[in-house]
């Protein structure tokens, strides 16, 4: 049986789906706050299973090495009915759900005692797409064949931990760390404030609550946790009712006990419909561009709607100095660190569909181009050099030497992801002001990175990784080299065009930089002269140098199901294999089809495709779309379903602790739109051509270009029809 059930607007579980994955798949969030859907009087195993996350918001867990903080949590509930702990008794006809139009979050059970006294409840909670400081919560219960007392207590509890999470993904940590300090709390009219403050660097986050209820509520302390207690007596089939509301914020806002305290003052005598109400109206304008409607398959509309619901809520959109993690405000593996996963997997989407977000995120880069600026000193190299795991400052978090000293095609898929928003939204002033600055710091860095061979008068790059892992540490990657090359690209178009239309920009940004003129001949010269192998027998492009002196292995034989090999077999043999762990040629294939012919996309397919072992989740939604591009459309579908459901069914079996992933979300997005959907662009002009696989009837969405808002609705057997809206 499915772990999920998915209608176009909601999904739900019941009891048994497994706690975590329900946790994970049921996580809401603002692009400021999130939290997992743990059922708030669930006390768990362990506060670090309690998880509330803060857009940007790490601190140090060794010298050099963050992680995103657990933050207090503002949901903690615990129950008692006529004297009897809830947490104790037994729980039938449960449902969590889930409704993606305005991201209610909803629990719906029955309890029954040792005695037999059955209860209703609910449980609603929200976190305001309307205000990023707001969340709320209500408790509704009913008890069914008694009367009699009900204590609830509620408040903010900040003895929550961390369990940062290793790179090496063989190694299970069990080590906690407590990252607060004991909190200043203070009492307010029917709730409270509490502060509390990092270790070792005193961060602040601040929240304030109140609770509205008909009964007045005694407030207690202890060192980490405040708590709102209530008494009061219940009546047979009458429905009792609670409502908290939160306010949040924290240093990156400015003095956050100010804003919490003055935010929540704003809301205090609202009620939980009205303050959800504006939130779905909020919710309403995200979902009137990004929505895409499908007619057909109903669970593939429910699961389109939830990766642009978890796209969107956990895009920050008020900060430009935050990003999107690997996992999002989902869980806190990878540490919370922002990967290339944001720039080349997600970014399509926001660029597309939302280019005010995809600017926000795209500026968290470009503000972290000073820290780029040093970590390339500390490679020895000139210009830029991104880290391959970053947080909220742009410094290498990667504790694995190969991958965060090598995988340096990070730095031009940044570069890659500045020029496509341009190229879309056609935002001249970002190139101006940002994207110039950032492609000349790069492409410098490419110039250190290669090296020239002044007997062959070819550039080679040396000791890199590419997107496929598990190719060990190579030469002359395809994806790296492509990718360095479209950075050059882009920085030579760029100087060229500032000094036509903004000379004195281009005066100051140059002397700021120190550019010199003969930079540009020396890119010019990498993109000539640096090395990618071409199989012209084959007519095949080869992913690297030693790729073809690899053991193949029979992966139909090893393989089990969807669990990734690294488990079973150790990384060192695993990296001799002629296998991939990702697609690399054919991801750079993806991104630029206008570079290659059918046939050498086709070529490719046919020799990496059964080749790849999809141990990384970010594989099957790029497949998906190669394959639809190809008119592969069995194969195509056979991927999308893999990419679109691989967290609400848990097809990795990894979603309840590891999260949602992210990247995975933003590839099914780019399958669906760019491939079933058939949009594409030259920077210029776009095109819509119908690929629809026969689940899909016909399909609608909206996207921007050039500033534009467009409608494409396509049918099967029709041509597209394309509308200008107003
Ligand atoms: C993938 C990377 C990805 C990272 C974070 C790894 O397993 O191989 O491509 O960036 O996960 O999602």
């Amino acid at each position: 049986m499915k772990p999920t059930r998915i209608t176009s607007w909601h999904i739900s579980c019941g009891s048994d789906t497994e706690r975590s994955l329900r946790e994970s798949i049921f996580s809401i969030a603002n692009g400021y706050i999130g939290t997992r859907g743990f059922r708030p009087d669930e006390r768990g195993k362990h506060a670090a299973w309690r998880s509330t996350f803060i857009s940007g918001f790490y601190e140090y867990i060794r010298p050099g090495i963050t992680d995103l903080v657990n933050q207090p949590d503002f949901s903690a509930m615990a129950l008692r009915l006529n004297g009897e702990d809830t947490e104790s008794m037994h729980v039938f006809d449960f449902t969590q759900s889930l409704d993606m139009s305005c991201g209610l979050l909803e629990w719906s059970f029955f309890l029954e005692s040792r005695d037999g006294l059955r209860t209703k409840i609910k449980m609603e909670k929200f976190i305001s797409m309307a205000n990023r400081h707001i969340a709320a919560l209500r408790i509704s219960v009913m008890p069914v064949n008694w009367s009699g007392s009900l204590y609830l207590e509620t408040g903010i509890d900040a003895s929550v931990q961390n369990l940062p999470i290793s790179d090496n993904q063989l190694h299970n940590n069990i080590e906690f760390v407590q990252m607060w300090n004991i909190p200043e709390i203070k009492p307010i009219d029917g709730g409270a404030v509490l502060t509390a403050k990092t270790f070792p660097s005193h961060r602040q986050v601040t929240m304030a609550y109140v609770l509205n209820a008909d009964e007045n509520a005694a407030l207690t302390t202890d060192d980490y946790s405040v708590t709102s207690v209530l008494e009061t007596t219940l009546k047979c089939g009458t429905c009792w009712q609670a409502e908290k509301l939160v306010a949040v914020a924290c240093f990156r806002d400015g003095d956050s006990e100010n804003i919490a305290r003055s935010e929540l003052e704003l809301i205090r005598h609202e009620s939980f419909d009205a303050l959800l109400d504006r939130s779905k109206k909020a919710w309403g304008r995200l979902w009137e561009t990004s929505d895409v409607v499908l007619e057909g398959d109903e669970t593939w509309q429910g699961g389109v709607r939830y990766i642009i619901f978890q796209l969107l809520q956990a895009a920050p959109r008020h900060d430009p100095h935050a990003s999107i993690g690997a996992r999002g405000l989902t869980h806190g593996r990878y540490k919370g660190c922002y990967f290339w996963d944001t720039e080349i997997y997600m970014l399509p989407m926001f660029t597309m569909t939302q280019p005010e977000i995809a600017k926000n995120l795209l500026l968290y880069r470009y503000n972290t181009l000073p820290d780029a600026v040093k970590s390339a000193k500390n490679f020895s190299a000139k210009g830029a050099r991104y880290s391959w795991m970053a947080s909220d400052t742009g410094f290498e978090q990667c504790e694995t030497w190969d991958t965060g000293c090598c995988e340096i095609h990070v730095t031009a898929d940044i570069a890659f992801a500045f020029g496509k928003y341009t190229a879309s939204t056609g935002d001249d002033q970002f190139l101006c002001c940002y994207g110039t600055e950032l492609y000349i710091q790069t492409a410098r860095y490419w110039v250190d990175r290669f090296n020239y061979s002044a007997k062959e008068d070819r550039y080679h790059l040396l000791f890199v990784k590419g997107p496929d892992e598990y190719c060990g540490v190579t030469s002359n990657d395809f994806y790296t080299v492509s990718m360095a090359r479209q950075n050059l690209r882009l920085a030579i178009d760029a100087v060229s065009e500032m000094k036509q239309r903004w000379p004195e920009e281009w005066q100051d940004l140059s002397s700021r930089l120190s550019f010199n003129d003969n930079e540009i001949a020396v890119w010019q010269n990498i993109i000539d002269k640096s090395v990618l192998t071409f199989d012209e027998k084959r007519g095949l492009w080869l992913q690297d140098v030693t790729f073809e002196y690899m053991e193949p292995l029979d992966i139909k034989k090893e393989k089990d199901g969807d669990k990734p090999l690294y488990l079973r077999i150790g990384y060192d043999r695993l990296q001799r294999y002629q296998v991939l762990k990702q697609p690399a040629v054919l991801m750079y294939m993806a991104l630029c089809p206008e570079d290659f012919s059918k046939d050498e996309i086709e070529t490719a397919w046919n020799y990496y495709e059964p080749k790849t072992l999809h141990d990384s989740t970010l594989s099957f939604g790029i497949h998906a779309l190669v394959a639809s591009r190809l008119g592969k459309t069995p194969e195509a579908v056979r991927y999308f379903e893999k990419s679109l459901f691989l967290d609400l069914f848990d097809l990795m079996n990894n979603t309840g602790h590891e999260g949602i992933h992210m990247a995975s979300l933003g590839a099914s997005w780019q399958a669906l739109i760019f491939g079933f959907g058939g949009l594409s662009h030259d920077g210029e002009y776009f095109k819509v051509v119908s690929r629809l696989p026969e689940q899909i009837h016909a399909m609608r969405y909206r996207f921007f270009f050039k500033g534009h808002p467009y409608e494409a609705e396509i049918k099967q057997g029709d041509d597209p029809i394309i509308r200008e809206l107003t």
